[in-house]
């Protein structure tokens, strides 16, 4: 946990009451209706969940509202029958917002394409198609790895639409993590694409799952989309029998696919997300309390209405873009936007030149994000008329206050509420946040539990503390449902603290004397990187693969943009015991090669030791105070003393 937050975070005493005029026309503009509808979520859950259950349409109503018998492996909505593809599109397309845009999407180059409920409901469901006669059915599981283009939407959709258990692969992700991720859960089929642009150049996606797949004997199908629907193809490399051509697969399918009725605790999606160990794990999402949980967070959290332009930043890759890019937000019916590329191309202005052109009036982004546009300067946001914006949101880490009042005066005007999301890939949605027509915001902090959520700051033993770990004490309709083909390490990792009673996020946290909750970072061995989630053990792992290296510590610092960023302290052997330029590059590629660029690390330390205590473990908290210049922590336990100075020496040359 990083103390400067730490420190910074314990002296803001600012509070932003949301604007009476946004109050006035919110969905719930009063904190006597939040607290009161809190109240009564958590006397009254079954009421509660059945109620806001009840607002989509289900093919078989269910027979009980939550299970917990097998805990921690929960139920909800049992015997219920529904389909989240026809709540998210069918609902829609075929009722008054046939002709609502459902999709804005821009491209990196510049290209667009909208996309109504009516039409979306159309692709879907001839891209449904396509999978059922490339062989998919319900309960196979089908690795998505696509550019932001809107087949990526439609892919994931499409797998929903079938019982097809989708997971996606954020396209950033190297051939190995490909290899590993499709190998665990089993996929059967590929989808990915000619490339899609990133930065002014072309991701060669295809050639990437080429080589991920190579070794993949479950892989009978790779399915590429043309990232120019109608247009030209990018050169791929296909091989026959395996690999289709989605444009010519999907010429003459039919566009009618009714969805499959899945039962509520059937699968819906796998993502794999980092974790302490080497292992990524694949976290499980099921149809029913996930639909009700991404579809509820998203209409309040967001507020959302009829009229409005709602944009999230994030990629579907990652959890962010699942419920708040496609599920969420299309159940409800919303306009969504989706960008393909960098936000600094073809310059820093170029998010605010998208919000000005779609007249965009719901942003939610990351704080690495806010950081990098705070870094290239006011004048490119000064360019642009953010007049369309009323709601901003963050999500993904803590947010320093200095962002978070950046965001407010040169974003939002002050004008905007901003709403600070806390959740996880884990959390499946929104768990602390503040309702933009109700809460009262401090920068920094995620204020409140949402409905149905039970959450407080607790040592240990189960006391409630002001500083933590952070706990939720009931479980909610979203919440995973394990990790897929890990029972063991579902319970170790989440349910290990306070005799399995209570889920564990892996974060500590704050609670002030308002019960506003300041989420403070991990308290594990996972470091989160401009909002990517990477273990350190995983990195370690990559180190000690090439020849030279026996042994790393890999640590996380705090970094200006980023949030976080990584350090790697590496003990070699052989060879070049020393360490060099060459090994340097040798090792940045490595990572890029196990993992994907995103992941390697801002500084590499070459070392002859590293500090241990006499039974051998490495101390990673004396690492970080080496990097982040502190005085050092107790060394009496150290094995040997000395390393710590010389590491020092070599942190700062
Ligand atoms: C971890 C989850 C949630 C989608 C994106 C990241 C950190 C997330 C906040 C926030 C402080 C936050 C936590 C959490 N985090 N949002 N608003 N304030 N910290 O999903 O990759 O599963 O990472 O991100 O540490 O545990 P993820």
């Amino acid at each position: 946990m990083s103390d400067d937050r730490m420190e910074s975070v314990l002296k803001e005493e600012r509070v932003f009451p949301p604007p009476p005029s946004f109050a006035a026309n919110a969905l719930i503009g009063d904190m006597e209706t939040y607290r009161r509808e809190h109240r009564r979520s958590l006397e009254d859950p079954d009421g509660f969940w059945a109620e806001a259950a009840g607002e989509l349409d289900w093919f078989r109503p269910w027979e009980r509202v939550f299970d917990g018998s097998e805990a921690p492996f929960f139920q909800w909505f049992v015997g219920g029958k529904l389909n989240i593809c026809h709540n998210a599109v069918d609902r829609w397309a075929d009722g008054e917002k046939r002709d609502t845009p459902a999709i804005l999407w821009e491209g990196e180059p510049g290209d667009q394409r909208q996309l109504t409920y009516g039409e979306l409901k159309t692709e879907v469901s001839r891209f449904a198609n396509v999978l059922k006669s490339l062989g998919i059915h319900k309960g196979d599981t089908v690795a998505i790895y696509l550019p932001m283009t809107p087949e990526l939407a439609i892919a994931v959709l499409a797998c929903a639409r079938i019982g097809a258990i989708h997971s996606v692969i954020f396209a950033g992700f190297s051939a190995d993590s490909i290899k590993d991720r499709v190998l665990d859960a089993d996929s059967k089929m590929v989808i990915t694409g000619d490339g899609g642009w990133r930065r002014g150049s072309v991701l060669p996606l295809k050639s990437v799952v080429d080589e991920g797949v190579e070794a993949c004997a479950c892989v009978d199908k790779v399915l590429v989309v043309p990232r120019n629907p109608g247009g030209e193809r990018m050169a791929c490399e296909m091989r026959p029998g395996r690999d289709f051509w989605y444009d010519e697969v999907v010429a003459g399918v039919s566009d009618e696919c009714p969805c499959e009725e899945m039962d509520a605790e059937d699968m819906l999606f796998l993502l794999y997300t980092s974790g302490s160990t080497g292992k990524p794990k694949g976290i499980m999402h099921t149809v029913g309390g996930y639909s009700v949980y991404t579809y509820l967070t998203s209409k309040y959290v967001f507020d959302l209405k009829p009229e409005d332009i709602y944009w999230c930043s994030a990629d579907i890759g990652w959890i962010t873009g699942h419920s708040y890019i496609v599920y969420g937000p299309l159940q409800n019916g919303a306009t969504v936007l989706m960008y393909e590329g960098a936000p600094n191309h073809p310059e820093p202005d170029r998010f605010w030149d998208i919000v000005d052109r779609y007249k965009v009036s719901i942003f939610y982004t990351a704080p690495t994000a806010i950081r990098a546009f705070m870094k290239w300067g006011d004048d490119w946001v000064e360019k642009h008329d953010l007049s369309s914006l009323r709601l901003l949101g963050t999500v993904g880490e803590p947010i320093n206050p200095e962002a978070w009042m950046w965001y407010h005066r040169m974003i939002g005007k002050e004008r905007c509420p901003i709403v600070d999301t806390w959740w996880q890939t884990e959390t499946g949605g929104i768990l602390l946040t503040p309702l933009p027509g109700v809460t009262p915001t401090k920068p920094g902090s995620a204020t409140l539990p949402f409905f149905g959520v039970d959450a407080a700051v607790l040592d240990p033993e189960g006391n409630e503390v002001d500083a933590g770990l952070l706990a939720i004490r009931r479980p909610w309709p979203g919440i995973l449902r394990g990790i897929w083909g890990d029972a063991e390490r579902f319970r170790k990792t989440y349910w290990c603290n306070w005799d399995g009673r209570y889920y564990f996020p892996g974060d500590g946290a704050r609670r002030d004397k308002d019960g506003y909750f300041w989420v403070v970072g991990r308290v594990d061995d996972v470091v989160n990187v401009s909002g990517h989630r990477i273990g350190t053990a995983e990195l370690e792992s990559v180190f000690v693969e090439h020849p030279n290296v026996a042994e790393s510590a890999v640590i996380g610092v705090p970094h200006e943009v980023k949030g976080q960023g990584l350090v790697a302290f590496v003990l070699l052997r052989g060879r070049d015991a020393e360490g060099s330029e060459e090994l340097r590059g040798e090792l940045n590629d490595l990572v890029a090669k196990k993992i994907g660029k995103f992941a390697r690390p801002e500084k590499i330390i070459f070392s002859a030791d590293l500090p241990k205590t006499r039974s051998g473990k490495i101390m990673r908290r004396l690492l970080r105070d080496i990097a982040t210049g502190q005085a050092l922590g107790n060394v009496t336990t150290l094995a040997d003393p000395s390393v710590v100075d010389s590491l020092k020496e070599k942190y700062q040359a």
